[in-house]
């Protein structure tokens, strides 16, 4: 990521930032539209799990500059998940989902720019979490 790309991931999560949970509601309807296989792994409240989904997201755009000091935190996480059933290819769906969700929340402002430096982050992620 440039810091180019980290400044317009700044500026359009804090633009979807005060949409959140109805964010939330959106990207998992749109999550189980792509890869219906997925409901069944998720077994708690779902507006409950946005909010904890959300609550990473924030937490990761706010040290996106320091994104080495994240990796300890997103392996653990990536464990967790791997005991939750969810496997290296779901990681596609997912971030096809996030990407369609900041697309609806920011319109016009979710330019090609914006759209590829998330697609950057979210690849960084994923990748950090998979190699877990
Ligand atoms: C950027 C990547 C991801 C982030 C930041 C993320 C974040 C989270 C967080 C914070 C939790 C809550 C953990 C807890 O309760 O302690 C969670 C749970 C969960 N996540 Fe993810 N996740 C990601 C990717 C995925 C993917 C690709 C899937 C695939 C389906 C997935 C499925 C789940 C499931 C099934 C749970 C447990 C929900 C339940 O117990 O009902 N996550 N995730």
């Amino acid at each position: 990521m440039t810091p180019q790309q980290v400044r317009l991931i700044k500026e359009s999560f804090a633009k979807v930032a005060p949409i959140a949970d109805r964010s939330a509601g959106l990207f998992y309807a749109r999550l189980f539209d792509i890869a219906p296989e997925l409901r069944p792994l998720f077994k708690a409240d779902i507006s409950q799990q946005g909010r904890k989904f959300m609550a990473t997201l924030t937490v990761a755009v706010a040290s996106l500059e320091n994104f080495d000091q994240l990796k300890p935190g997103l392996r653990a996480l990536a464990r967790q998940h791997a005991s939750f059933g969810v496997r290296a290819e779901n990681y596609g769906p997912l971030g096809e989902a996030l990407i369609w969700t900041l697309q609806q929340g920011l319109g016009e402002a979710f330019t090609a720019e914006t759209r590829e430096a998330w697609q950057a982050a979210y690849a960084a992620i994923a990748d950090t979490m998979k190699a877990a």
